[in-house]
């Protein structure tokens, strides 16, 4: 695409949903792509948040704010928020309000040409319908470390999450092996299982536990049994926190203001080892820390392909569309198509059989 059909436009970017490692790469190589393109570039602040307020709360990017340290920088320079969807914004009194129009007049206020939006499935879907309510075009970028969008092979922030939950085990190890414990790690996840499977394998775990495939304690039990019965004195369980308690409940900690997040299975797992097997159990909650380093060689990577792409695609007057990884390259699709498509782990999917080869248990 030429500079001379291209030029003259003012694109926005924001971030949205809960951060990850990686996003600021997205800004960064959109940045660049853009000003090769002679655009101008607006960060909004704190995802559509940023749209509601008057004045409009933005940051002007160019090459002088947007320089290689910020793609090692975990977080978002922009900031971001995973609560207060537009279309029924909580308010002081309690109510929710349809608050819809003042993002789009937002949007207008800034004179943008396009938007690119780096989220997940749930900023996704309100983008997607602020987008056609405003008539404004829209592209995005998947971000989650849960990796549980559809349409893509991975989202930026992925490897990283994986990345630091493998660092986890290979410390948890030399501490189990010296205290013959086991110890178990609870990760994150969500609904799908990817991260617990993908650091349970490369992170050498004995059982690795995922929302997708019921378990039983009795199993678990004679996973560690046989890893006693081998001659090896401690075990390694990794714990998705989307898993169920054997009464088919999540395991769920309620936060101020009433919201609930996952967290607490590991210790529920980590009791029920030891009382079937005796065993000194331990637990660790890795949490928010998967979400907080700088980002892994990969995720940069991806981040830059992902932010160049998303800008080719607002040149070429693509819109409504995701930019996407399919088979180690870059590619868009429907952004529809990735909202209606929740990626979970398939339970015939390669590093499933990887991990029964290995001899990793399910507890199935
Ligand atoms: O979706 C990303 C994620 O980190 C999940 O893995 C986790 O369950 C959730 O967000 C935590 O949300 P919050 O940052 O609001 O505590």
């Amino acid at each position: 695409m030429s500079a001379t059909t291209t030029a003259g436009k003012r694109i926005g970017i924001l971030t949205s949903g809960g951060d990850c490692a990686g996003l600021n790469a997205v800004i960064r190589a959109a940045v660049h792509r853009a000003t090769g393109y002679g655009w101008e570039v607006v960060g909004i602040r704190e995802g559509t948040q940023g749209l509601l307020h008057r004045p409009v709360q933005y940051v002007p990017l160019n090459l002088s704010n947007v320089d290689g340290a910020m793609m090692r920088q975990g977080g978002t320079v922009l900031g971001t928020t995973n609560r207060g969807d537009p279309f029924a914004y909580p308010m002081a009194d309690g109510t929710l309000k349809d608050r819809s129009d003042e993002i789009i007049g937002g949007y207008h206020e800034l004179g943008l040409d396009a938007l690119i939006g780096i989220g997940g499935d749930g900023s996704f879907a309100i983008l997607h319908k602020l987008a056609q309510k405003g008539g404004f075009p829209m592209v995005g970028v998947p971000k989650t470390i849960d990796n549980d969008l559809g349409m893509t092979e991975v989202s930026v922030g992925y490897d990283t999450a994986v990345a630091v939950a493998v660092e986890a085990l290979d410390r948890l190890q030399p501490t189990a092996a010296s205290h013959q414990r086991v110890m178990v790690l609870e990760v994150m996840g969500r609904d799908a299982g990817h991260i617990a499977l993908a650091a349970g394998i490369a992170g050498g775990a004995d059982v690795v536990l995922i929302p997708e495939i019921p378990y039983s304690i009795e199993r678990i039990a004679a996973k560690i049994q046989e890893v006693r019965a081998s001659g090896r004195n401690f075990a390694l369980v990794v714990v998705s926190e989307a898993v169920k308690t054997l009464e088919g409940t999540g395991v769920k900690k309620l936060l101020q203001g009433g919201e609930k997040r996952y967290g607490g299975i590991g210790d529920y797992i980590g009791e029920k080892i030891a009382d079937a097997t005796g065993a000194e159990t331990r637990v660790t909650v890795l949490g928010h820390v998967q979400r907080g380093s700088m980002p892994s060689p990969r995720d940069r990577l991806i981040a830059s392909a992902f932010g160049v792409h998303a800008v080719d695609l607002i040149a070429e007057g693509k819109f409504d569309r995701m930019v996407a990884w399919s088979n180690r390259g870059v590619i868009d699709v429907p952004i529809t198509d990735a909202i209606a498509r929740y990626s979970c782990v398939e339970l015939d999917s390669a590093l499933v059989r990887t991990a029964r080869g290995l001899n990793i248990s399910f507890g199935d």
